[in-house]
């Protein structure tokens, strides 16, 4: 399997450009699939999630041809409802083609994408929507059979929690809903938006992307649109995070601001400064980062629960003891036993609280990633750990960041790809 090694202790310096956003192109490429005709996606990012998206597209019918960083899809060909196991295990938000297809077809056959390293990650929030909606679903032999026999009907949804992946499947199954669709504590994460963005240039009239409430009414017929996506705000902070732990100064290029409004505040508070110029972040870290007293993970505009691992790397060498909460996810401190092989000192509490000491160094090891987060934490922390990491599975680090280790070498890090 392949691997990253690096060699810690250079400060990082320079700048690198920002990809765009893994979680704003996965929705997006599943509502190119119920929108008829061509539509240009750019700035999409080059990663193994998004190569399986273009797969079910592909399986389904639709033509694709990748130039770049830009995807041209013509779904007018797309003829088919089913997602094989196969194609619906090699990413967890394959869930997100459920409306989609039903939105196209009125029939979606698609296997239960099952939990993933972070949790059990469940989907009960998306079927009661969408049953909410006239879709009947049926569960058997771990595949999801879904119809919508009388058409999808709009009406008021509302979500026991702002789940970003249902309130994607809602927006997308209304997208041939009859009547209006009203979704209420939608998730208010900006990939919602720039999805919304996407199916407002397709014909749909959205309003209240960004917002708790979200009204949606669909077109006579959603056809294909050309779009850009957004940058990708947690690689961002994931840049930051390098930077943090190996000390330096970089700038990100392509940076969106308010996006990281939840997220400079705890890197303020560990004595790092932004400075923005345009779309350029220019970021600076101490030589030695401070303790946070207190982070929890929430969803947006809290502090997001895809930037706890990697802040988490940095704070392993900070000055005092950092307590961080995850309130999304059950079982996403897998990184943790791998930051202690490296020297850290942190502890788990009650599951969902990690109490980290901040240590003066530390030091090389060879350990494994366990998700895309987590892997990136293990990166962030050997850059500033004295000797050499070897970091293993580092697939999980594929699917959300376009080579790590090009962007890291262009900052100046001792790092390569086995
Ligand atoms: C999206 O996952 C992101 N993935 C995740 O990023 C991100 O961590 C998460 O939103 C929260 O921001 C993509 O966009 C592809 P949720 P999603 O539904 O949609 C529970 C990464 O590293 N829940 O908001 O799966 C769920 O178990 C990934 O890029 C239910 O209980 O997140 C979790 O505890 C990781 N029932 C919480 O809600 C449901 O039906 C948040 O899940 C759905 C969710």
């Amino acid at each position: 399997m392949k691997k990253i090694i690096v060699n810690g202790g250079n400060p990082l310096c320079g700048s690198v450009d920002l990809q765009g956003s893994k979680n704003s192109a996965l929705p997006i490429l599943a509502a190119v699939a119920a929108a008829d005709g061509i539509s240009v996606i750019h700035n999409c990012p080059d990663l193994t999630d998004v190569t399986a998206a273009l797969k079910i597209l592909e399986h389904i019918g639709c033509k694709i041809k990748r130039e770049g960083h830009t995807v041209i899809a013509d779904s007018s060909c797309a003829n088919r409802f089913d997602i094989p196991e196969s194609l619906m295990r090699e990413m967890r938000s394959s869930i997100v083609f459920l409306g989609a297809l039903l939105a196209r077809f009125g029939n979606a056959s698609v296997s239960s994408p099952g939990g993933c390293e972070i949790g059990l990650r469940p989907i009960d929030l998306h079927l009661n929507a969408l049953r909410n909606m006239n879709v009947q679903i049926s569960e058997r032999g771990g595949r999801l059979n879904c119809k919508a026999a009388q058409g999808i009907n709009g009406g008021n949804i509302s979500l026991s929690f702002p789940s970003v992946g249902a309130t994607e499947n809602i927006m997308l199954a209304s997208m041939s809903a009859r009547g209006e669709t009203v979704v209420t504590n939608a998730a208010r994460e900006p990939e919602i938006i720039d999805l919304a963005s996407f199916l407002q240039k397709c014909g749909a009239k959205i309003s209240g992307a960004g917002q708790s409430v979200i009204r949606i009414n669909p077109p006579e017929k959603l056809t294909g649109a050309e779009h850009t996506i957004i940058s990708d705000r947690i690689v961002a902070s994931t840049f930051m995070a390098c930077a943090a732990s190996a000390g330096g100064k970089i700038a990100v290029s392509g940076v969106i601001r308010e996006h990281l409004d939840p997220i400079i505040p705890v890197f303020e508070a560990a004595g790092c400064e932004s400075d923005f110029n345009g779309r350029e972040l220019i970021f600076k870290a101490p030589s030695r980062v401070s303790r946070v007293k207190s982070i929890r993970t929430m969803p947006y505009p809290g502090f997001p629960t895809d930037s706890q691992a990697i802040v988490m790397a940095m704070l392993a060498k900070a000055k005092g003891t950092s307590v961080i909460t995850e309130k999304i996810f059950e079982n996403r401190f897998r990184h943790v036993p791998e930051l202690v092989k490296m020297g850290a000192d942190i502890r788990v509490e009650d599951g969902c609280v990690a109490v980290v000491e901040g240590v003066e160094e530390l030091h090389g090891a060879k350990v494994t990633a366990c998700d895309l987060r987590g892997g990136s934490a293990l990166v962030a922390a050997a850059l500033g750990a004295a000797g050499k990491t070897v970091v293993e599975e580092i697939h999980h680090i594929d699917r959300g960041c376009e080579a790590i280790e090009k962007s890291l070498t262009a900052l100046g890090a001792d790092i390569k790809r086995e």
